[in-house]
């Protein structure tokens, strides 16, 4: 077989066979079929598709591209979950305690941001002490142990995927849709947990910018996971504007500790609550999603999901009194804000420019080498429909160096538009598509 022929057939619209695409991403991941050859082949995929059929292999090929979890050894349901990315996404931080709290079992691998999406590894590095290096055994006593873990994900794991995404981030052929599919759940299948909510971002600051391409983008991704034996279930979410208020690191922690106090902005509550019900139902440990959102809603209220997350931070080497005394964790001391330079009504924000905005600050990475400044970041103060006169605050920055803040300011108010009508109100659930 020849990767030259592969290519030939792909780039006529040709479906390539389960046989073909094991020999490609076999020969890429052992470094025998080099990065240009690879380069076209995304290209030609990104022009041509892929079907149901080739999206499947590309899924199993790169998940049996490193060695698979086993979680055999941690008791009950093991729940896992996924957002495609977007800007302000604390998801995470404090899903995983929630719904540990009542008792559904999470083991999670995360990744680091790279361009303008964060990635929870970083933000939870915001916590004195904190470690995301935990030994697979670790990991699993962990899980066993208080309910959940999160850490880095291991080199091991679907390697092929790792590889591949970097050349697609550098190649222009990060969002399509097979790709896509193909990258997320060969990661959640080799990662080991019987069950999948995925949470597809859609709009400015998403890979999938309308309705209709994240619809799609769930629905193969719920297709690939029940195909191989796992519940899998994918909400469509709003990323037209980002989630909460904070973006950054340290800043989206502290968002995401008010809301496990009960707090919070009312988007992200809502985001976690039906996530949360899901994964719990799914997890054997409440009968419908009603109850187990009633269920949540009390551990939120209640503080016993911020005491999880304590005990979380506690185990994974971090000092809990950041998590439970309120204000303890701090962003960057100074402050810069952005104004409105008229009257009317926040129309749209672009997210991808909000992102940038935070990475510009210092907060995110360009290059995977990049140091990250955590206390940096920004919070919004005004979202679409929002009236606003002028001079109102619209956002303020955190920073840490002068010039990118001066950077990151102008950047942020291009990112926000001011219209004389006030636009349709958001819904941060757009839509499901059930496993
Ligand atoms: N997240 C992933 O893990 N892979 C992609 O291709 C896009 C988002």
């Amino acid at each position: 077989m020849r990767m030259y022929d592969l290519l030939e057939k792909k780039k006529h619209g040709g479906a390539l066979s389960g046989e073909e695409i094991r020999f490609m991403i076999d020969g890429y991941t052992k470094g025998t079929i080099p990065d240009y050859q690879m380069s076209a082949m995304t290209m030609a995929i990104y022009f041509q598709g892929m079907t149901d059929q080739e999206t499947g292999d590309l899924t199993l090929a790169m998940r049996d591209s490193g060695a698979a979890l086993d979680l055999s050894g941690i008791k009950g349901i093991k729940v896992d979950k996924h957002s495609t990315g977007g800007v302000g996404d604390k998801v995470s931080l404090a899903l995983a305690p929630l719904v540990s709290s009542v008792g559904v079992k999470v083991a999670k691998m995360s990744g680091r941001g790279l361009g303008h999406t964060g990635g929870t590894i970083d933000k939870l590095e915001s916590i004195p002490g904190f470690s995301t290096e935990l030994t697979m055994e670790q990991f699993i006593r962990q899980v066993d142990g208080i309910g959940m873990a999160i850490m880095g994900q291991t080199a091991e794991l679907a390697p092929a995927d790792k590889k591949l995404y970097a050349l697609r981030d550098v190649t222009a052929t990060v969002d399509q849709l097979s790709l896509i599919a193909s990258s997320v759940m060969s990661k959640k299948l080799a990662a080991g947990a019987d069950a999948i909510v995925l949470d597809v971002k859609c709009g400015s600051g998403a890979f999938m910018r309308d309705f209709d391409g994240a619809q799609a983008l769930a629905k193969e991704m719920v297709k690939i996971g029940k195909h191989a034996g796992r519940k899998t279930w994918a909400y469509i979410t709003d990323m037209d504007q980002p989630l909460g208020y904070a973006v950054g690191n340290a800043i989206e922690v502290i968002e995401a500790l008010d809301t496990l106090r009960g707090g919070g902005p009312a988007d992200f509550r809502k985001l976690i609550l039906t996530l949360g019900a899901r994964m719990t139902v799914l997890g054997g440990v409440a009968a419908d999603f009603d109850s187990a959102c009633a269920l949540l809603e009390k551990q939120l209220d209640s503080g016993k999901a911020l005491q999880q997350m304590a005990r979380f931070v506690q185990a994974q080497g971090g000092d809990p009194s950041y998590v439970l005394e309120e204000g303890k964790l701090k962003p960057a001391a100074n402050t810069l804000a952005v104004k409105a330079d008229r009257n009317g009504y926040i129309g749209a924000i672009d997210c991808a420019e909000v992102g940038m905005a935070s990475l510009l600050l210092g907060g995110g990475r360009e290059k995977k080498e990049d140091v990250i400044d955590t206390a940096v970041g920004l919070r919004l103060h005004k979202k679409c429909t929002d009236a606003v006169q002028e001079g109102d605050v619209l956002a303020e920055l955190y920073y840490n160096d002068g010039q990118k803040a001066a950077e990151a300011r102008a950047r942020l108010q291009a990112a926000f538009h001011i219209t004389e009508k006030a636009p349709e109100a958001h819904h941060i659930i757009l839509g499901e598509v059930e496993g």
